[in-house]
């Protein structure tokens, strides 16, 4: 089994798309929820970016153990020190730094010619060695880079002490074959890139971060990033759970082992939903509220008789509890009369025409059947609730 290893970054690359900044309270939270789900490198902030951030990555560092505490830097040496004393009272700190390695982003942006980025990504790996031993380098926009000066650039920072080297699609631009040979060019191009781990990290402009990712891990990367639900600059970035639960139920076919627990997705996409404000979308994979429902008739009766027909995740799994089936116009009797001994009735089998008749007339008014509406189609009313 080969090992991938997880890096969050909700609170920083999640949180800088929100137009808010949560509190250091709120972001401890989600800190602790993140350690607790199993991820295994938290990005806790930009610590230079403002006195708030400095402060929740400090805090995050000291609180949050048994879990590498990184934060992101510019190649900038006063936001490496920044960054570098932030981290100070994290057990397993690193600092995360980089700079734009596209040609746009170089000349328009940075205004620098390549030889320049390549000396400021030097200096910047060395000096934020002179802290502490691991150092991660991101070649921002490096899917629109010249792949030659991509592979340079990484060798020459492999050689100034990074530990790992982080491939990101920043504008979300690539399709996964793409995304797949790019990270199979970087292990076959630059010297002495298995001292070091390959991170990929992807936005999902095209709707294509997950798909990319996973692109990544097959052609060797060591390390995923993304943030939970998938919140993020734009279309967001690749969506953890996504990702966990695409190498929990492939896990024979890919052999990725993870550390996380996927019991405690749901928990953590609620928490992270309730606290930013950001609304899960109802037909988002694996969290959305519909991801485990079952709304037509011919899927219903193929649940009831074996779940595995159409479910390929036992929602349980990640801790939600197990399967709901809506009752609809669409559902069939089989649902009905298993919904109705759920309930507590036994409808004869001589019963159920009239009942699925009314029912269906019910239905035809509404959306939803909710158990309110069994309880009067059975004609016993709401039962009382205790207490
Ligand atoms: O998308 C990106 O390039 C980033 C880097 C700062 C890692 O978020
Ligand atoms: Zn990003």
């Amino acid at each position: 089994m080969r090992r991938l290893y997880l890096f969050d970054t909700t609170l920083r690359d999640g949180e800088q798309s929100l137009g808010i900044t949560l509190n250091v309270r709120e972001k401890l939270e989600i800190a602790k929820q993140l350690a607790t789900l199993g991820v295994d490198i938290l990005e806790a902030g930009f610590p230079a970016s403002s006195p708030g951030d400095f402060e929740s990555v400090k805090i995050i560092g000291r609180e949050v153990k048994g879990i590498t505490v990184c934060g992101l830097t510019r190649c900038v040496k006063k936001d490496i020190d920044l960054c570098a004393e932030a981290l100070k009272e994290a057990e397993d700190p690193r600092i995360h730094t980089g700079i734009a390695v596209s040609p746009i982003h170089m000349e328009k942006k940075l205004r620098l010619k390549p030889e320049q980025v390549i000396q400021k990504a030097e200096e910047a790996v060395r000096h934020a060695k002179k802290y502490l031993n691991d150092v991660e380098f991101y070649a921002e926009d490096a899917f629109r880079s010249d792949y030659d000066f991509l592979a340079k650039i990484f060798e020459r920072v492999i050689a100034a002490g990074a530990t790992v080297v982080n491939i990101p699609d920043t504008v979300g631009y690539a399709t996964p074959w793409e995304f797949g040979e790019l990270v199979s060019y970087i292990k076959t191009n630059v010297p002495n890139i298995d001292r070091v781990k390959i991170s990929v990290h992807c936005h999902n402009d095209l709707g294509m971060a997950t798909a990319n990712t996973l692109a990544g891990v097959m052609a060797g990367a060591d390390q995923v990033e993304g943030t939970i639900n998938g919140i993020g600059e734009r279309a967001g970035n690749t969506a953890l759970e996504e990702v966990i639960m695409a190498m929990y139920t492939q896990k024979n076919r890919y052999g990725i082992d993870l550390a996380v627990n996927p019991r405690e997705i749901a928990a953590t996409s609620r928490l992270v939903s309730s606290i930013t404000g950001v609304p899960v979308p109802s037909h988002k994979a694996i969290v959305g509220t519909n991801a485990f429902m079952h709304a037509s008739g011919i899927h219903q009766d193929g649940i009831l008789k074996e779940k595995q027909t159409y479910e390929i995740i036992d929602p349980e799994i990640i801790g939600v509890p197990r399967n709901q089936i809506v009752l609809s116009a669409r559902s069939g009797r089989h649902a009905l009369k298993h919904r109705l001994e759920e309930l507590g009735y036994k409808p004869e089998d001589s019963q159920m025409n009239t009942l699925y008749e009314e029912f269906l007339l019910l239905a035809d008014k509404k959306q939803e059947i909710y158990d309110e509406d069994l309880h009067v189609l059975m004609g016993t009313g709401i039962p009382e609730q205790n207490g």
